[in-house]
């Protein structure tokens, strides 16, 4: 067991329960690249302001380069004993400067430095959920853009209504993901600001230089209060809420895709690699990925309620509480990231089965209120004309016929104001054509944005 930072005020070893219930180093090892560019900076200001000498500060950096080198290559020996990442590094400096390590944690807590450690790692997987989300909205835009003049029936209570472009269903995808990254830049400005300096909660006798540290860490600036700067994990709860989003959203992404692939809709199939089957029955073909990925939403929501309870009616300043905010914030990280990966894939592998969707958009009843609309334009009410199509329906229904083999006889049973004109939006390309509002999903319109997303993402 290595020296606590805190152990000469005891007058007693810790119990080894007590060790091994408080330590964090199982998880918090993953900060430890940030760790040390943290402690980087911390240094050179300590040197520059002269609270440290000059050279100590120099070694103290070096030894920290040599870590940073040492991490980087996997070749760091994190040791199990040491309480946590701060513990573990300060005795790793030591063994490599000797003992102008002990100036480093100089002016600084491990309650401000775990602040700014998780803060630091936010901000990069922020950036790299960024990427990664972008890169599903174009492995969408491909899947659309092969598939631009398909029509599929669309769909409200699961129920069929409208014909729709597909293009038109998977921009509604890339438009959910749009608003994911404005709320995870959004939680990235708050992550963006420099705890460092606030120490254990009231700040520092000593003339340290909080603004150099946040330039020197990228940060835009350095947090105003110490007080709020070692408790604030607000940054943590807003990552972990837009991840919820994002994750509600790629399980209905998830959904709908495991119904089209049904052999009750037949609008897609799989491929091989991206599916599973059953140890029983062999005609199986399973969608598991994408249950998968709508089934770990619990999950990532799990994470969201874990730290909003954690962080409920703790008493202001740092709490030993705090260290548990990392294990659900890790994991829902990983799980996002894991979630879009593998969508980024799968959307390369689908392909569009364009006979069955043929025969779906047969069915008349998509074409209802295109019946009503050409009615309206004609001077009908809008409640006249949606009993007129009503009594269609359901007489055509009734009677086992088509709307389009009425003769113009039968037609105008219904209304003088029906033509045989009628007959020529009784088609799923004539159907969506009509759909010209803004944001509508005629095919001009579609292409349009469909288009301005791929150069908006390029
Ligand atoms: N492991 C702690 C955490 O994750 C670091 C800060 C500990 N501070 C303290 N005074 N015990 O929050």
């Amino acid at each position: 067991m290595t020296k606590k930072l805190w152990g000469t005020r005891f007058s007693k070893n810790t119990n080894s329960l007590a060790d091994k219930f408080t330590s964090s180093i199982s998880f918090d090892k993953r900060l430890a690249e940030y760790d040390v560019l943290g402690s980087i900076a911390h240094a050179k200001m300590l040197g520059k302001q002269k609270i440290i000498p000059k050279a100590d500060a120099n070694s103290i950096v070096a030894g920290l380069n040599a870590i940073l080198k040492d991490l980087k290559n996997g070749r760091f020996n994190f040791d199990a004993g040491s309480e946590d990442i701060h513990s573990n590094i300060q005795d790793a400096l030591f063994k490599k400067i000797g003992k102008a390590a002990f100036k480093l944690h100089t002016a600084r807590s491990r309650n401000d430095q775990i602040a700014l450690d998780v803060k630091m790692y936010v901000k990069e997987e922020i950036d790299n959920l960024l990427e990664l989300t972008a890169d599903l909205q174009k492995s969408i835009l491909i899947f659309a853009k092969k598939n631009a003049k398909t029509i599929i029936p669309g769909y409200t209570h699961l129920q069929v209504a409208q014909c729709v472009l597909l293009a038109h269903h998977l921009l509604a995808y890339v438009e959910a993901l749009e608003r994911d990254k404005t709320r995870l830049l959004d939680a990235k400005k708050r992550a963006d600001l420099m705890p460092l300096g606030s120490c254990a909660m009231s700040g520092t006798a000593l003339g340290i230089d909080r603004a150099y540290v946040a330039k020197e860490l990228g940060f835009k600036s350095a947090t105003q209060n110490s007080i709020d700067s070692v408790c604030d994990r607000d940054f943590i709860i807003e990552t972990l809420a837009a991840l919820s989003i994002i994750s509600v959203h790629l399980s209905r992404i998830a959904e709908d895709l495991i119904l089209w692939s049904t052999k009750e809709f037949s609008f897609i199939d799989i491929d091989f690699s991206f599916c599973t089957g059953s140890s029983i029955m062999p005609h199986k073909k399973n969608p598991d990925i994408l249950e998968l990925i709508r089934g770990s939403v619990g999950r990532i929501q799990g994470d969201l309620s874990n730290v909003l309870i954690l962080m409920k009616g703790l008493p202001s300043s740092y709490n030993r509480d705090l260290q548990l905010d990392k294990p659900p914030l890790f994991d829902a990280v990983d799980t996002v990231k894991g979630m879009l990966e593998i969508f980024i894939a799968l959307f390369g592998n689908i392909v569009i089965e364009k006979e069955a969707i043929a025969a779906k958009i047969l069915d008349e009843s998509l074409f209802s209120v295109d019946i009503v609309e050409y009615l309206i334009k004609k001077g009908i009410s809008y409640r006249e004309a949606h009993d007129i199509v009503g009594r269609m329906v359901r007489d055509c229904l009734d009677k086992g016929k088509k709307i389009s083999s009425l003769n113009d006889k039968e037609l105008k049973k219904y209304s003088v104001k029906l033509g045989p004109d009628v007959k020529r939006i009784l088609n799923a390309w004539a159907s969506v054509s009509l759909k010209k509002s803004f944001g509508g999903t005629s095919p001009k319109l579609v292409e349009k944005q469909m288009y301005a997303w791929i150069r908006r993402l390029k």
